[in-house]
C-alpha cells in the first residue's frame, strides 16, 4: 500500500474531525519520523507537544513493554503496586501534596474544573450551583461540552450546544479585566495557559502571570494553570509558569507526561483543594493504571537526566534567531518560548501557511498550520544545534520555493 492508499482507507471508515496533512507515519526515532514510502522527516510537530522527550524513547518504551507483561489495569477499585511510588515522584517533583491522575488533557481540565467548583462551595462557601470560573479568550483547553463552553473559537463550540453555564471570559493577557471579574464574590478561580499554544503561541507579556496569580490570591480564588502543553519542559523550565515564579494552586499536565507513550494526564493540588473530592465523586477505569504510572516516571526522568527544560531554552533561542535571519516578506512574525514556537506567515500570491507546510514536508519537515496564517514549530527537546541549523534551512528553502512559484 501507498500513502494515498492509506489516506482513502481513513477518509472511508474514519470520521472527518481532523485535517491532517498528506504524510502517512510508519516509524518513528527521536526527532525523526518516516512515512510508509520510507521518507524521513523532522518532526516540529510532535504530536502537539507530547513528544518532548522524542520518539519512542528507549527508556520510556522499556518502561512501558515491562509493566505491560506483568500488570495493565486494576481499575481503582483496588491498589496497585505502582500508583503509590508514581503519586509520591510526580508530587515531590512539582512540589504539591497531592495528584489525581487521569488520561487525556481534557479530562484532567474537567478534573481541574470540578475540583474548583467544590472548593468553592466547601471552602469558600459560594452558594451552591452559582460558583464561577473566569476564563481567557482564545483558551484552548479540550473538546468535551464543558470545556468547549468556555470556549471562544466557534470552529470548537458551534452547533454543539446547549452550553455549560458558569463561566466568564476576558481578555486574554488583560489584568485589569481579571481584576474587575474578580471583584464576584462568586468566582471560585481562573483557569489560564500560560502560553496560549492552540491559538497560534500567544506568550503574554513578562510579569501577566504573576501579576494575574497575586490578584487571584488577594481575592481568595485558585489560580490554575493548564500546562497541558506548556508543561514538561516545552518552554525552557519544567513549567511555563517557572518563568515568573508562580505556584499555580492547580496544575494540569498531560501530552508529554507520558512521552507520547500513553494518555497520561494528572492534576496537582495541596491537600485543601484536592481532599474537597471524596471516594466515589471523580475518577476514570483507566486513571492511574500502573503501566502509566511507569510511563510517567520515566518520562519524567528522560526530562530531569537529559536536562531537556535547558536545551529547549537554549535550542528556542537558536531557532528564533535563525528563523529571524530569513529574508522573505511572508515571515510577518516569529514568536515563542523556549521550544514552542510559531512563525505568522503572510500570504503571497494566494499562498499561505498550509502551503508552506506542504512545501516542507516535500522538503523533509512536517509542521501544522493552527489556524490559517499561524505555523506552530515544536520539535522533540531532544533536538540538537545541527538540526535545528538543518531544519531552520529546510524552513527557509521552503518559504522561498513557495515564494517564487
Ligand atoms: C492547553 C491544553 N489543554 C488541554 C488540551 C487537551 O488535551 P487532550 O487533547 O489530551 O484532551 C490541549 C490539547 O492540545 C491543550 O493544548
Amino acid at each position: 500500500m501507498q500513502s494515498k492508499d492509506y489516506i482513502e482507507r481513513e477518509d472511508r471508515y474514519g470520521a472527518h474531525n481532523y485535517h491532517p496533512l498528506p504524510v502517512v507515519l510508519e516509524r518513528g526515532k527521536d526527532i525523526f519520523v518516516w512515512d510508509v514510502e520510507g521518507k524521513k522527516y523532522y518532526d516540529f510537530l510532535s504530536a502537539y507537544s507530547a513528544v518532548n522527550q522524542g520518539h519512542c524513547h528507549p527508556k520510556i518504551v522499556k518502561a512501558m513493554t515491562d509493566q505491560a507483561q506483568k500488570l495493565t489495569l486494576t481499575s481503582r477499585a483496588f491498589y496497585n503496586s505502582q500508583l503509590g511510588e508514581y503519586e509520591e515522584y510526580i508530587t515531590k517533583t512539582f512540589g504539591y501534596d497531592k495528584v489525581l491522575p487521569m488520561n487525556s488533557g481534557a479530562e484532567a481540565d474537567e478534573t481541574a474544573l470540578k475540583l474548583a467548583r467544590r472548593w468553592g462551595y466547601d471552602v469558600k462557601g459560594i452558594p451552591d450551583g452559582e460558583a464561577k470560573i473566569i476564563v481567557a479568550a482564545e483558551n484552548f483547553h479540550g473538546r468535551t461540552i464543558t470545556i468547549i463552553s468556555m470556549s471562544t473559537d466557534p470552529d470548537s463550540f458551534k452547533g454543539f450546544g446547549p452550553y455549560t453555564p458558569g463561566f466568564v471570559t476576558i481578555p486574554y493577557n488583560d489584568t485589569d479585566a481579571l481584576a474587575k471579574e474578580l471583584k464576584d464574590k462568586n468566582v471560585c478561580a481562573f483557569l489560564v495557559e500560560p502560553i496560549q499554544g492552540e491559538a497560534g503561541v500567544f506568550v503574554p507579556d513578562d510579569g501577566y502571570l504573576k501579576k494575574a496569580y497575586d490578584l487571584c490570591k488577594a481575592n481568595n480564588v485558585l489560580f490554575i494553570a493548564d500546562e497541558v502543553q506548556t508543561g514538561i519542559a516545552r518552554t525552557g523550565k519544567m513549567l511555563a509558569v517557572d518563568h515568573e515564579g508562580v505556584r499555580p494552586d492547580v496544575i494540569i499536565l498531560g501530552k508529554a507526561l507520558s512521552g507520547g507513550a500513553y494518555p497520561i494526564s494528572a492534576v496537582l493540588a495541596d491537600d485543601e483543594i484536592m481532599m474537597v473530592i471524596k471516594p466515589g465523586e471523580h475518577g476514570s477505569t483507566f486513571g492511574g493504571n500502573p503501566m502509566a504510572a511507569k510511563i510517567a516516571i520515566a518520562a519524567l526522568e528522560v526530562i530531569k537526566d537529559e536536562k531537556l527544560a535547558e536545551n529547549a531554552e537554549k535550542m528556542g533561542q537558536l531557532f528564533r534567531s535563525e528563523i529571524l535571519k530569513i529574508d522573505s516578506d511572508m515571515i510577518e512574525l516569529v514568536r515563542g518560548k523556549g521550544l514552542l514556537n510559531a512563525i505568522i506567515i503572510k500570504p503571497k500570491n494566494g499562498k499561505e501557511a498550509w502551503d508552506v507546510c506542504l512545501k516542507m514536508k516535500e522538503n523533509g519537515l512536517i509542521a501544522k498550520p493552527t489556524h490559517e496564517h499561524i505555523i506552530r514549530f515544536a520539535p522533540p527537546l531532544t533536538i540538537t544545534e545541527k538540526d535545528i541549523l538543518e531544519s531552520v534551512k529546510i524552513i527557509a528553502k521552503s518559504i522561498k520555493e513557495i515564494e517564487n512559484a
